[in-house]
């Protein structure tokens, strides 16, 4: 082989900015370990105004990279600068992960992957409802709505307190996706089988609005994407009305599996320990 870096295996990134906190190397490193395989990923700092230039160096191989992933604020920019966008980034204008192939700098969005591997995993048949309520229209939103389309709800009521985001969602995803203002919560929750909270009410403990999730129906699943808490204010609600729950930690988990796969060729599996390594991380923070 004539290029030292193959000796050792593909080396991939996460790049954001900040990026220390990422738990994605700690995720890769221990799938790497575990399977044994050669090769490396790391957390790779890149300020907005020299990305550009990093995927540049991706593409002429100069950065020694096979892809990584990317996180806040890159995803918008990582979409725009990939020369092969697939469908999935090209719908939600934003790219999660990035890898070479022949020359070209290949992307795709992982997030609606993780989100719905989560649920198969923890939930079996959390799917089985025509309608899903999806509390909240940011970033993080845009790959719930458009996953769970894709998986066949027929009603995705998006519920956000500026309804103008809420509207734009519901125009780029089509005609099952619809807006609506926080007071129409109660009634859009009404015989949904699924609510999602992908807002950052609760996010580090801060305080939740009440929620009364008895509209929904009897076997209906509530989950959220936040997982610090693990079990946010809203999850803890809705346990204590008695519907089934799913943390966040496992969409994180699930959103890593195509992109070590697409790196380092094999695909791993999100297990107890993994979930287990995360925790104990999060419970040193
Ligand atoms: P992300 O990309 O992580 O989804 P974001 O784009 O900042 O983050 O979106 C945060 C979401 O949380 C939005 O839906 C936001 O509502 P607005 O669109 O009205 O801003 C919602 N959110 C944040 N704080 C909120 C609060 N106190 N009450 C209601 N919604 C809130």
């Amino acid at each position: 082989m004539d290029d030292s870096r193959e000796t050792f295996g593909p080396n991939a990134f996460v790049t954001g900015f900040p990026v220390k906190h990422s738990r994605s190397p700690l995720i890769h490193g221990y799938w790497l370990k575990t399977l044994a395989l050669p090769g490396s990923y790391c957390a790779h700092e890149v300020a907005p105004a020299d990305f550009e230039t990093f995927i540049a160096s991706l593409k002429d191989r100069s950065s020694g990279f096979a892809g990584g992933n990317v996180t806040i604020p890159h995803k918008e920019m990582a979409y725009e600068l990939a020369d092969r966008p697939d469908e999935l980034s090209q719908e939600l204008g934003a790219s999660n992960t990035l890898w070479l192939q022949e020359g070209k700098v290949h992307s795709t969005n992982t997030d609606g992957h993780g989100f719905t591997a989560n649920l198969d995993a923890r939930c079996p048949g959390w799917d089985s409802h025509d309608a899903a309520v999806i509390l909240g229209a940011g970033g993080a939103s845009r790959a719930v709505i458009q996953a769970l389309r894709d998986r066949g709800f027929r009603e995705i009521h998006v519920v956000n307190r500026t309804i103008a985001r809420a509207q734009e969602l519901a125009d780029r995803f089509g005609e099952k996706v619809h807006a609506h203002p926080m007071g129409a919560l109660a009634e859009v929750m009404k015989g949904a089988g699924l609510f999602v909270n992908t807002t950052s009410l609760g996010m580090d403990g801060s305080e939740a609005p009440a929620i009364d999730f008895s509209p929904l129906t009897a076997e209906a699943v509530v989950t959220d994407i936040v997982y610090v808490p693990l079990k946010t204010p809203l999850l803890k609600q809705a346990e204590e009305q008695g519907f089934r729950i799913v943390d966040g930690l496992g969409m994180l988990l699930h959103q890593a599996v195509p992109g070590f796969e697409k790196w380092f060729g094999k695909r791993p599996v999100v297990d107890d320990d993994l979930r287990k390594l995360i925790i104990a991380d999060m419970e040193k923070h």
